[in-house]
């Protein structure tokens, strides 16, 4: 039903007789002539119908847009005069000869010409998905995974499936459920991660692993977050951590390069609490100048308790953040909307200095906290956070936690509004993690996963678990972060049931609970099972800073909502009586 894309005829093809199939963009009625812009997949090119071919005229006088329709027609060169620069196909015209109608079209519930609402973007997603932007970034993804088989497929990756219904795999987000019929009364659970088969099949000595592959994360969601997403997911067998880092940065970096011509460079490393320290953030953007100043050891004894209470607190934290030459530029009102921001992260405030003339001393400050200040501190403060004349200071004091997320989301914030954050590209490897974080409770959590390899094992099994502290233990995992955000994650895994069994304890898992939900892991790691180690990328992050776009919901042909659902199907729905009976399942409904 077609010779070419409409979107793919150049100058080469005038002269030849071409069919085309596609949809009416637009229909325009010229001084008799009628003009057709015809899309399909590839882009749009100009149709004209001339009123001497009678039937073929009145027929193009009937269609409508988005009419899907066929025609057959020769490829002319426009004249000089007409040549339109901003259509890839504007050197050429196809003169119509015959025009069919394949299919009408009621017209749209969404306007091309104007930004429709999300929930009816998600309705009528295949509707959506025509716009030239969407399927443009459809067909990037594309190209991206079959990239990322090339890659892996010469580097002696397999491509191996695993299991869907399965058991909870734990990387931090409630599970989706799937009641079993056959097991009354029993669930599985949709894979966060393919994360211990991975583990199994290098026991199985398959010895390198991809799947480009769906999770399930039954979590919070956001632009960078969705419950069913996919991973690049990646495992090796006998590789140490610097060379999962090594082979999986060349990927990145060469698909880049062939897709986007676009070097990367090599990507810097550095160590999470270097990150913290400096950015308050495990995935900093390095595309954003600004840094954090600690300045907690000057505040300790001031008679403000809003600087000296956390600053004399462990668990505290008091940093300065500068903003250079946003002295002038940030009013009393912007910093209240600021004061606002920060609130959103648990900050109870937000003071700051204006750096107006060094020379003058005290005078040259503005401030609302200069009262509490000696004048030394201020210079100190000034010096550290090398702040010239113009500058503002923005102080951030509270729990440790607090100070990172709001401060550090504060930094994004000015970067974006000042325009102090740069174009391009910023990668890097965040390393040594934390093994632990402490929970409210005083329990612990595995920051990665509980699989995650100590970074020094020897000395992480000779040392009695009273003695280990938690807190400050490092794991073998790394981060791949791209322009603020977390692209991938992986670790070098634990091998050996031994150093297992000890992290499960230290993790507050009981013998009995950690053989109910791992003992086919603890069982496998028995016979021989090889060091191993992984990574596995988001894939939808990946093709959303490629493509430029702002949410990963614009780089997946059918996301869900904000609130998990999906308008365009109306999923989730209600179960139907009978199917809950099989089930085993009684649904109580909340009056
Ligand atoms: P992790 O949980 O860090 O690691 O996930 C790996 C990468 O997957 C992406 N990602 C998401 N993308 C969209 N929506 C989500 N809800 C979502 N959650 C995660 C991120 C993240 O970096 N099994 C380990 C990997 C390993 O150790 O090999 C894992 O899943 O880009
Ligand atoms: P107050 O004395 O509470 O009016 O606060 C004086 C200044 O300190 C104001 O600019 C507040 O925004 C700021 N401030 C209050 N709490 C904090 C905090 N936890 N961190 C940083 N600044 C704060």
């Amino acid at each position: 039903m077609r010779s070419h894309y409409c979107g793919k005829l150049t100058a080469n093809e005038v002269g030849q007789q071409v069919t085309l199939s596609g949809w009416v963009n637009r229909r325009r009625d010229l001084g008799g002539l009628i003009f057709i812009d015809l899309r399909d997949r590839e882009g749009l090119v100009q149709v004209v119908c001339d009123p001497d071919l009678h039937d073929l005229f009145a027929v193009a006088y009937t269609v409508r847009n988005e009419f899907c329709i066929q025609i057959k027609g020769e490829v002319r060169a426009r004249p000089e005069s007409q040549i339109n620069k901003d259509m890839a196909t504007g050197a050429v015209e196809v003169y119509a000869s015959e025009l069919t109608i394949l299919n009408k079209s009621a017209p749209l519930p969404l306007d091309f010409n104007h930004e429709n609402s999300e929930e009816q973007r998600l309705k009528y997603r295949y509707l959506d998905l025509r716009r030239p932007l969407m399927s443009e970034r459809l067909k990037f993804r594309a190209k991206v995974t079959s990239f990322v088989r090339n890659f892996m497929d010469s580097n002696g990756f397999l491509d191996v499936e695993t299991p869907i219904l399965t058991k909870a795999t734990p990387e931090g987000a409630r599970d989706y459920l799937v009641p079993s019929r056959t097991h009354k009364g029993q669930f599985f659970a949709l894979p966060q991660s393919p994360q211990l088969f991975k583990q199994l099949l290098m026991m199985s000595g398959l010895d390198r692993y991809y799947q480009i592959v769906k999770c399930f994360r039954d979590e919070d969601l956001r632009a960078d977050r969705q419950p069913e997403f996919t991973q690049i997911d990646i495992e090796t067998s006998f590789m140490t951590s610097d060379q999962v880092m090594a082979i999986t940065e060349q990927m990145v970096h060469q698909m880049f390069n062939e897709l986007l011509s676009v070097d990367l460079g090599s990507f810097p490393r550095m160590p999470y609490w270097e990150a913290m320290r400096l950015y308050g953030s495990d995935k900093p953007d390095l595309r954003n100048p600004m840094q954090f100043v600690d300045v907690a050891d000057l505040l300790k004894d001031v008679e403000f308790k809003v600087f000296s209470g956390p600053a004399n607190d462990p668990k505290g934290r008091v940093v300065a953040l500068k903003v250079p030459g946003a002295a002038e530029k940030v009013s009393r009102k912007d910093i209240d909307n600021y004061t606002s921001f920060v609130g959103i992260y648990g900050a109870k405030g937000l003071a700051w200095l204006k750096v107006n003339d060094i020379a003058a001393g005290a005078e040259g400050i503005q401030s609302p906290v200069a009262k509490f200040l000696t004048p030394e501190i201020i210079s100190e403060i000034v010096s550290r956070t090398n702040a010239a004349n113009g500058d503002l200071i923005f102080f951030g004091a509270d729990s440790y936690k607090v100070v990172c997320e709001a401060m550090g989301a504060l930094r994004l914030k000015l970067g974006e509004d000042l325009a102090i954050t740069q174009a391009g590209w910023k990668p890097l490897w965040v390393v040594d993690f934390p093994m632990f974080e402490e929970n409210d409770d005083g329990s612990f959590s595995a920051v990665h996963h509980p699989f995650t390899s100590p970074l020094d094992t020897q000395a992480f099994l000779e040392t009695p678990n009273t003695e280990l502290k938690l807190g400050a233990l490092l794991s073998n995992a790394y981060d791949m972060v791209l322009n603020g955000t977390e692209l991938g994650g992986g670790s070098v895994r634990i091998h050996t049931a031994e150093v297992q069994a000890k992290v499960f304890t230290l993790l507050g898992i009981s013998d009995e609970e950690a053989v109910e939900k791992f003992g086919f892991l603890l069982e496998a790691l028995k016979y021989g099972a090889p060091p191993h180690a992984g990574l596995a990328f988001g894939l939808d992050r990946l093709v959303m800073l490629m493509t430029g776009a702002t949410s990963i919901r614009d780089v997946m042909a059918f996301p869900k909502t904000a609130t998990a659902a999906c308008p365009l199907t109306d999923a989730p729905g209600a179960a139907n009586p009978q199917q809950l009976a099989e089930l085993g399942i009684q649904v109580v409904t909340k009056a």
